[in-house]
């Protein structure tokens, strides 16, 4: 498993707006958009491309395209979709398959209650996206599902991620190098009801407001 944490001002900035509680639905979805579209230039690096042959006002050249079969891009419902758009605008032609997890408030534990992916997944190159990283049970739990699918690399974009996540993570996925996570931050704990500390709280509730 990889793990990269973003090292780059830009997105230091955006996400310290991002935490502030002050910060209302319509700006932390901007921000949200903004912070993915920073965070899939890295994440995007190992996406699979071949030549293309293409003219130029002035001559023939050999250019780069995205390989099919296309990339998937998985929300993990709810939160995961306020980071949708964002990453299909760096990502047109992308494929998109819907995972719904809920996570119980008291035992933590993870279930899936929606699911709607592209049928064949073999193979396919997938992006996951899910703001938090608490415990990581949601996340491997996803990512099971995905590689049991027979996808040949999944691909993790988060905004805040917890050590307790990314421990779980790395120690769930040890040595397999097809994992990988991207986070804008790695915050210092989760507290006792599963928040990330610092953390920005509730991401579904402060994307959609408190359902
Ligand atoms: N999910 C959230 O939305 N926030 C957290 O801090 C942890 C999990």
């Amino acid at each position: 498993m990889h793990l990269h944490v973003a090292d780059h001002p830009l997105i230091a900035h955006k996400l310290t707006v991002l935490r502030d509680e002050r910060t209302d639905s319509a700006r932390f979805r901007l921000l949200t958009d903004e912070l993915v579209m920073l965070l899939a230039y890295e994440a995007t690096r190992g996406i699979r491309v071949e030549d293309k042959a293409v003219s130029t006002p002035v001559g023939p050249m050999t250019g780069t395209a995205l390989s099919n079969p296309r990339p998937v891009v998985v929300p993990i419902l709810r939160a995961g979709l306020g980071m949708l758009e964002g990453l299909l605008r760096m990502l047109p032609t992308a494929e998109v398959g819907f995972l719904g997890m809920v996570r119980d408030d008291e035992t933590f534990e993870v279930t899936a209650y929606a699911e709607r992916l592209p049928s064949d997944l073999s193979g396919r190159q997938i992006f996951i996206i899910d703001p938090m990283l608490a415990t990581g049970g949601t996340l491997a739990m996803a990512i099971d599902y995905l590689l049991a699918r027979g996808v040949s690399e999944v691909t993790a974009i988060c905004l805040v991620s917890a050590p307790e996540g990314v421990a779980h993570i790395e120690h769930t996925y040890a040595g397999r190098a097809d994992v990988t996570i991207h986070t804008a931050a790695l915050d210092e704990k989760l507290n006792e009801t599963g928040y990330i500390v610092p953390g920005l709280g509730d991401a579904g509730d402060r994307m959609y407001g408190v359902v």
